[in-house]
């Protein structure tokens, strides 16, 4: 799996990427609202500012109006209009302020005048402008919540930072006054960021939600591409009776049948080609024992030393060939899964028997042949004796073969912690490091082994029958020759 980063299993990435979205669009329309509504109060704060400043403007206009009572007068319209009213002469000096409205009573304004009667009153109906241009303010002013949601004038919230300034103009249109107005309510500040708050608990409940509904939508998703996984991972080991779950006739449900069909028709031709090699190493074993009773018999009646030899040349190769047709079909049927007879095996019994099969053979190629059973070694074992005989007969054929004139071949048993051990080793030519890893592949052999007869098919055999008795075959590290080691449950 070199080469591939890490991700997220796919059932988060979709809860997580549905959770993001959500929380997006929870962003993009909070930040809408706040823009809209924001710009909407601040809208509304000027036009009451407009309407305050020209309401103190007008207030300039009345006849008798005195600079003395300016004071007066900004503070009037301060209470009536609830802002901070400064007059300032053309040449900016300022004339007269309110004061902060906050502080200022309706009771202290002047009993009549002008400014008495403004809150109730109507709204210019100009822009700013000097006296002659504006009606007098006598209507309400413009509730600084646009959008009536807010509160007006009175409540109790710090005012808003935002000033005004109107100038009064005399008939020839010239700078006369102007007057600055702020400090207005600004109540719906807090409305909107009541509103914002809301909204925030919202995106967190939707963000939530999302993220759960994200989970369980893609759990019901991922789950038939992980049982179709599943079923790859088992073909991958060899399974390939494996399956996937068709639900449905989504993508994901052709894609299964699209599995399964292509499973059904590997498993059919590997089938077909695992019965055509057991078929043929069946058939080929007749001709050969035939031919190698022939080879004898034409042995027995040789003439010359010559033809013998030749004759026993032939025989060798017949022998060879018998040997390949027996690991093809033995490696055919547990292809095909052969069946486990287990019993109680007697394991010194089953050494014995081994390396007397192959004593004959270790003696003609001068070889001392010895076996080590150790006292620990478990008596007994359940097992599959014809199995585990095949295996250790396959160790020993290669320890004779591999071993010069004058070595040893030893066979014995021990104990490995909850296994027992079966071992064959010798000291023989040994097996190269660059090969250790691949002499188990089948038709796999040794670089040095070209000058000794064999197919490579032996060790292949023989692991796959202990992975069937539910052990497994390894090589030992050793100094001299090689050393198998087979480990099989006791029970
Ligand atoms: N005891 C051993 N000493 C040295 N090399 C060995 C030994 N056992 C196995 N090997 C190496 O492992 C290879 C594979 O062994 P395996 O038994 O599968 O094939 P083979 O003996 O060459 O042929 P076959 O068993 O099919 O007649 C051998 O060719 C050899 O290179
Ligand atoms: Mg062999």
């Amino acid at each position: 799996m070199a080469g591939f980063t890490r991700r997220l299993p796919l059932r988060w990435q979709l809860a997580l990427t549905l959770a993001a979205n959500s929380l997006l669009t929870a962003l993009v329309l909070g930040s809408a609202l706040a823009v809209i509504l924001g710009g909407d109060y601040t809208q509304a704060e000027d036009r009451y500012l407009q309407a305050a400043g020209v309401r103190a403007i007008n207030e300039l206009g009345r006849p008798g109006m005195e600079s003395a009572k300016l004071a007066a007068t900004a503070r009037s319209v301060a209470i009536s209009t609830q802002t901070r009213v400064k007059y300032y002469g053309a040449s900016g000096r300022l004339l007269a302020d309110s004061g902060s409205p906050r502080g200022l009573s309706p009771l202290a304004a002047p009993p009549s005048g002008p400014a008495s009667a403004a809150p109730n009153a109507a709204p210019p109906a100009g822009g700013p402008g000097g006296p002659g241009q504006n009606q007098p303010g006598e209507g309400p002013l413009p509730n600084p919540g646009g959008t009536g949601i807010f509160g007006g004038p009175g409540t109790n919230e710090p005012p808003s930072s935002r000033t005004l300034r109107v100038d009064a103009r005399g008939s020839g249109r010239q700078l006369a006054a102007y007057v600055v107005v702020g400090e207005a309510p600004a109540s719906g500040w807090s409305m909107l960021l009541a509103a914002l708050q809301g909204w925030l608990l919202a995106a967190i409940v939707a963000l939530l939600l999302a993220g759960a509904i994200g989970y369980a939508a893609s759990r019901r998703l991922s789950r038939p591409i992980m049982r179709l996984t599943a079923a790859t991972d088992r073909m991958a080991e060899g399974d390939l009776s494996a399956r996937a779950e068709e639900t449905g006739g989504d993508e994901i449900g052709r894609l299964s049948q699209s599995f399964n069909l292509m499973a059904q028709r590997t498993e059919a031709s590997m089938g077909a080609l695992q019965r055509f090699v057991a078929d043929a190493a069946h058939e080929l074993r007749t001709p050969l024992t035939a031919l190698q009773t022939d080879l004898y018999m034409a042995r027995t009646e040789a003439g010359t030393d010559a033809e013998r030899a030749r004759i026993a040349q032939a025989s060798r190769q017949a022998r060879r060939l018998e040997g390949l047709a027996d690991s093809l079909l033995r490696l055919s049927r547990l292809d095909a899964g052969e069946s486990v007879e287990c019993g109680p095996v007697d394991l010194r019994a089953l050494i014995s028997l081994c390396a007397n099969t192959i004593a004959s053979r270790a003696e003609q190629a001068g070889l001392s042949l010895e076996i080590d059973v150790s006292d620990h070694a478990p008596s007994m074992i359940t097992s599959d004796a014809a199995k585990l005989a095949v295996a250790v007969d396959n160790l020993l054929d290669n320890a004779v073969k591999f071993t010069p004139e004058g070595g040893v071949v030893r066979v014995g048993a021990s104990v490995d912690g909850a296994h027992a051990l079966v071992w064959v080793e010798d000291t023989g030519i040994g097996i190269p490091a660059e090969d250790r890893a691949e002499v188990f592949g089948r038709f796999s052999r040794a670089r040095n082994t070209s000058a000794y007869p064999g197919s490579g098919l032996g060790l292949a055999v023989a692991r796959a029958m202990v992975e069937l008795l539910g052990g497994s075959l390894g090589l030992a590290e050793t100094d001299v020759g090689a050393r198998f080691e087979i480990r099989l449950p006791v029970g």
